[in-house]
Parts: C-alpha cells; sequence; structure tokens
C-alpha cells in the first residue's frame, strides 16, 4: 500500500506521516528533507538558489548531509522551496523517490506532490492542512524548544512567503490531488490529528 501525505509547512504532515508508517509497518519518506538538503548544499557552494543550473549541481549533495540538524532550520526550508521552483531539480529527485514509493510492500512519503506527481497511484492520499496561525504557533513552540530565538510574527511571515511560493510555481504546485481527502488539523492535538489520520487511511485503503 503507498500512502501520499502531502501539505504545506507545519500542517502536522510530517508527524501524521511518521505515525501512519508505524501504524500499517510501512518505511517511510520526508521528500521535504531532500529539497533542503539540495537548498543547504546550494548555500554552501556559495550558489545562487534561485539559478536552475547552480540548483541543480547541488542535487549532487552527499547522503550525509540528510542527517544535518540544521536542514530542519527555516533557513532550510526557505532555500528549499526556492530551489525545487527549478523542473531540473524536480526531475533530479523524482527517480529516488519514486523508487522509494515502489520498493515492494509499499510505503508512506510525505511532501506537496506526492498525491499529484510522485505516486498518483497511492492507495490512500491525505491533504493536511491547518491555519497559518495554528501552524505558526506550532513552529514559534518547537523553535523555542530548540533554543531558537525568533518571534511568531517573522515565523508567520515566513510561512505565507513559502505558501505562495509551493502554490503558485509552474511545476508540481502545491495542490490536493483530486481523489485526495481533506484533514484539517487546526484544532487537532497531536494524538487526535493521528487517529483522524489512520481512520481515513483504514477507511480509503481498496
Ligand atoms: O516539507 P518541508 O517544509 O520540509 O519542505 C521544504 C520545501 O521543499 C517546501 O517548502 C517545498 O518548496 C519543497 N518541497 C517540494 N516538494 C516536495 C517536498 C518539499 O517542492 N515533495
Amino acid at each position: 500500500m503507498i500512502i501520499a501525505v502531502d501539505g504545506p509547512t507545519a500542517s502536522g504532515k510530517g508527524t501524521i506521516a511518521r505515525a501512519l508508517a508505524a501504524h500499517f509497518h510501512l518505511p517511510h519518506l520526508d521528500t521535504g528533507l531532500l529539497y533542503r538538503a539540495v537548498g543547504r548544499q546550494c548555500a554552501l557552494n556559495h550558489g545562487n538558489p534561485d539559478s536552475a543550473e547552480d540548483a541543480l549541481d547541488a542535487c549532487d549533495f552527499p547522503v550525509s548531509l540528510l542527517d544535518d540538524p540544521d536542514l530542519r532550520s527555516e533557513t532550510c526550508g526557505g532555500l528549499a522551496s526556492r530551489v525545487s521552483v527549478h523542473h531540473a531539480v524536480r526531475q533530479a529527485l523524482y527517480d529516488r523517490q519514486r523508487a522509494f514509493a515502489l520498493q515492494p510492500g509499499g510505503a508512506v512519503l510525505d511532501g506537496r506532490d506526492i498525491g499529484t506527481v510522485i505516486a498518483p497511484e497511492a492507495e490512500v492520499k491525505l491533504f493536511v492542512v491547518a491555519s497559518v496561525t495554528a501552524r505558526a504557533e506550532r513552529r514559534f513552540k518547537e523553535m523555542q524548544q530548540a533554543g531558537r530565538a525568533v518571534s511568531l510574527a517573522e515565523i508567520a511571515a515566513d510561512l505565507e512567503a513559502r505558501d505562495l511560493r509551493d502554490r503558485t510555481r509552474a511545476e508540481a504546485p502545491l495542490v490536493a490531488a483530486a481523489d485526495a481527502v481533506l484533514l484539517d488539523t487546526s484544532d487537532m492535538a497531536r494524538d487526535e490529528a493521528i487517529a483522524a489520520a489512520i481512520r481515513i487511511a483504514e477507511r480509503t485503503q481498496r
């Protein structure tokens, strides 16, 4: 069974995808991490993330970069969103994601275009959303716990800028697949959102 979990930043899709993977005993791929690694490598190369050529060069990042805790920062999120608009970058990362989705037994993948581009045949498709306020507050708490000094307003502005770029880009924009089930986690606690996702997956799995 392939489970596609898409949605905007801090909607809870990563938490939900990990929980679904544990529940159904499936391997999980956080595809945002791949784009974050490309963004980070581009910066390490002193490249320009808005240049398709520089961004493509950065797709050769070493696998060890995926373990870098810095990838989780807002800076890397912003860089990821910039490199991910380039067709060449999306192509370079496609095979790896597609192979992960097609492994025997299935998989859970979370990202922006899993249900639309990477695995349109996924048996279960979830599109996880939450209000900007709810998402900014969650991110703010995470940052505070990690000892990072950022303001709530700054986080909300970053989220909105990233959402706009992800939704309006020409290729693989952030959009729910026609057959995806919408899950709004704005007013849900973590465990409630996970339980709701498991119910949807059990109901929609063929
Ligand atoms: O999910 P996460 O916030 O880690 O993703 C970082 C950025 O990577 C997103 O804002 C988006 O621009 C890009 N991304 C993408 N396609 C995916 C996953 C992430 O374009 N499947």
